[in-house]
Formats: C-alpha cells, structure tokens, sequence
C-alpha cells in the first residue's frame, strides 16, 4: 500500500487550484527579527532575501510580541510550570493561567464570563457547536470571516436555518429576520467587529435595534455576537473594539489574543451560562489540548499593557502612524475605504497591476498583502496595509515614497 495512487489525483487536483488562480503562493520564511534602528522601526531577514523587510501584513497593531514584559511573562511561566498542559482542560490541563485569562478578558471587553479557546477561529466553531440545534437559525454578513462561515457549517442546521445579508446592509438583515420560519426558537446573528480586509467596521449599533424589534418572536431570542478580532485591543478610545467604537454591545463577543494582543489563542466572551454551555458542548475546545501558559500569560500582560497608560500612548502613536500614512495615500490621489483602523485598503481595481505594486513594494523591502482576481471579484482588486504602532514615521515616508513612485 501507498498513497501514490492519491498523490497523483491530488496533484491534479492542486493543479486546477493553481490554473484558477485560487492557491496559495509559497510561504516566505522569517529568519530574523532586526529591533528597531531609529528612526526606523523594527526589520525583518526572510530566507533567500538580501533585503530587510518592514511588515505592513502583520495584525499585531499594538506591536507587543516583543514587548519585554510580555516576553518576560510567557517565560517566567514557563519556568515554573513547563511549556504544555499535558492534556485537555477537563482531564486535569486546566492551569490558574487559563483562568486568569479567562477572568482578565471577560472584565477587559466588560462581560461577566469568558472562555479561551486555541484561536479565534476554533472558538467561533466551538460557539456553533454550543448553541446550535435543529431550531436554531444563523445569519451572517455576507463578508464574514471564513472561521464564521466554516462555523455555520459545522453547525449541522438543516440549509434553510441561514440566511447571509448584504454587508453591512439593514434592509437585507431585514429581509433575513423575515425570512426565519415559525419553528424556530432562537436566532444568531453575527458579524465582524472589523472586516479584515477592508478595514471597516459593523454598524453594531443599528443591527441590535433590528435585531431587538424581532427578538420577541423566538423562544430564546436574536443574539447577537461579533467577532471582533482585528477590534479588539485596536479600536475604540481605549482599545476595547469596534462595540467601544460604536457604542453599542453585542450579546455575546468573540476575539483574539493573536493580533493586537501579539500572542496567540481566541476566547468567547458572554453570561456565564453561556460559557457553562460552550464548556460543555463546544467540541473544540473540549477535546483538544489548551494554550500554554506561556500564551496565557503573554497574553494577560498584554492586555494589562493595553489596559494601562502605556497602552493609551501606544494607541496614539498607532492613530498617529494611520493618519500619516492615510493623509499619504489622500495626497497621492489613491482610493481607499474610509476608517480609522489599522486595516486600510489601496483600491487598484486592476489584477495585473496589483501583482506589480506587491511585487515592486516586496522588492524594495515591504511586505503587503494583494488581493487580485479570482480571490476578489474584478474591479475589487486592492492591497491591504496594515499600520501596526512600531512603524516610525520615517517607514511610513519611505513606504507612501515607493507608492508615489509606482504606477
Ligand atoms: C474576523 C476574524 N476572525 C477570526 C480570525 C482568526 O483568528 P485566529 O488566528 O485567532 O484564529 C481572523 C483572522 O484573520 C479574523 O479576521
């Protein structure tokens, strides 16, 4: 027995992918992290590559993975507890790390409970696995993140259980509220804080008012829950997410300790009966090992980071790096959707030339991420930046000089 019969058909298979234009490009390599060099900010070696490279592709907008205190945390735990659980949370791996995170975030986005999961995208499944039953109906935002959509899925509700609306569209989430038939006793309707890609947010405020003229047709209600992952700790006055940003808070709230916490896992955050629920039935995060606690208390400290004065400043100086390089794009006559998160979007609206622009920025030291045709629509083509708060002004000139000078 082998699998060369299998790999034959795979490899017709990754060919399609590759011929469609769908696969994925060959995984660069960071070798080295190169500290910051005023008045540039930090560097970065990548295997094969003479240049130094800045990243404008990394979610780390708060720049704390190489905050000291964070690193001395994550260590310091280690040293005294080891680097693995050694098993899964209800078979004796549950250490105080994971409940001082889970106490330390519920309180941070202002919820009575939360519950850590691996990632954010492990714990949107598990939140489906948790509250879906064969009368439950989800609706979603027609751009939600892959995880909401891969959770919808697994859900295992009947096809006409979900309803997707037009983004950020009232009327459509409407005319999906309208469609749920009589059976069902509870609806989730979920969202994006921030779209990843575009850097804009949900009007969370006017889905609740939607939202709360139908709650009383179902048994359980309308809850609704965001995903805030490129949010939370980003956006907002104090880094609190897109519910702080708009004022208005969600039921039920999911996130990420991988992007501008800079360390890594995901959490749902709501009542306390709801994390009893996601603790019993949410598959992913019962039957897999948890984080360390090295992630945990990485990820406490950066949020008590984020939660401090120090935090504050690092937002200003974030905010400050987002207006020059958005004023920039302005200057230069670029487009781009309008916002203040770190996510912004130069509009090209041309497969090919996008291809150039990435490949001209890489070539001269800058990583970006290209969005071309079939991966968006044609005529959606755009190059997604993303400001993290250790970028200095003087990396931000040398970026928006690279724009100026490529067509
Ligand atoms: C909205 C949203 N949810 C979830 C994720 C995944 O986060 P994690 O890496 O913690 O799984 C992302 C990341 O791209 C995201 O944009």
């Amino acid at each position: 027995m082998s699998t060369d019969k299998l790999d034959q058909t795979l490899a017709r298979e990754l060919e399609v992918f590759n011929r469609e234009g769908r696969a994925k490009p060959v995984e660069r390599v960071i070798e080295k992290y190169i500290p910051p060099k005023p008045p540039f900010g930090p560097r970065y070696l990548i295997a094969d590559q003479a240049n130094e490279f800045i990243r404008l592709n990394s979610n780390s907008y708060l720049s704390l993975s190489h905050h000291p205190e964070v690193i001395e945390a994550a260590d310091a735990a280690s040293r005294k507890f080891g680097v693995g659980p050694g098993a899964v949370r209800f078979i004796d791996g549950t250490f105080i790390h994971h409940h001082r995170l889970e106490s330390r975030i519920a309180r941070f986005v202002d919820k009575p409970a939360a519950k850590i999961f691996n990632s954010a995208y492990t714990s949107n499944c598990g939140l489906a696995l948790a509250l879906s039953n064969k009368k439950t109906h989800w609706i979603g935002d027609q751009l939600n993140h892959n995880s909401i959509i891969r959770a919808m899925r697994i859900s295992n509700i009947p096809r006409q259980n979900k309803g997707i609306f037009k983004h950020n569209d009232m009327a459509d989430l409407r005319r999906c509220l309208e469609e749920v038939g009589p059976e069902i006793e509870r609806v989730i309707v979920i969202f994006d804080g921030i779209f990843s890609m575009r850097g804009d947010f949900a009007p969370i405020k006017e889905i609740k008012a939607v939202c709360s003229e139908y709650d009383s047709r179902f048994k359980d209600g309308v809850i609704t829950v965001t995903d805030d992952s490129h949010g939370i700790g980003a956006y907002g006055r104090s880094g609190r997410g897109t519910p702080e940003f708009c004022g208005a808070v969600p039921d039920i709230i999911v996130g990420t300790f991988g992007k501008a916490f800079g360390v890594n896992g995901g959490f749902i955050a709501g009542s306390p009966d709801l994390i009893e629920a996601v603790r019993q039935k949410a598959d992913t995060y019962i039957y897999t090992n948890p984080l360390s606690v090295a992630d945990c208390a990485a990820a406490i400290k950066a949020i008590d980071i984020c939660d401090s004065q120090e935090g504050l400043s690092i937002l200003e100086s974030l905010e400050t790096g987002i207006t020059q390089f958005r004023k920039g794009l302005e200057r230069l006559g670029k487009e781009s959707i309008p916002g203040p998160h770190p996510v912004i979007p130069l509009m090209v609206r041309n497969t090919e030339k996008t291809h150039h622009i990435v490949d001209y920025l890489f070539d001269n030291g800058v990583l970006a991420v290209g969005l071309a045709f079939p991966v968006v629509p044609r005529g959606d083509e755009t190059i997604r930046f993303q400001i993290n708060a250790c970028h200095t002004p003087a990396d931000i000139d040398y970026v928006l000089k690279l724009l100026e000078a490529v067509d």
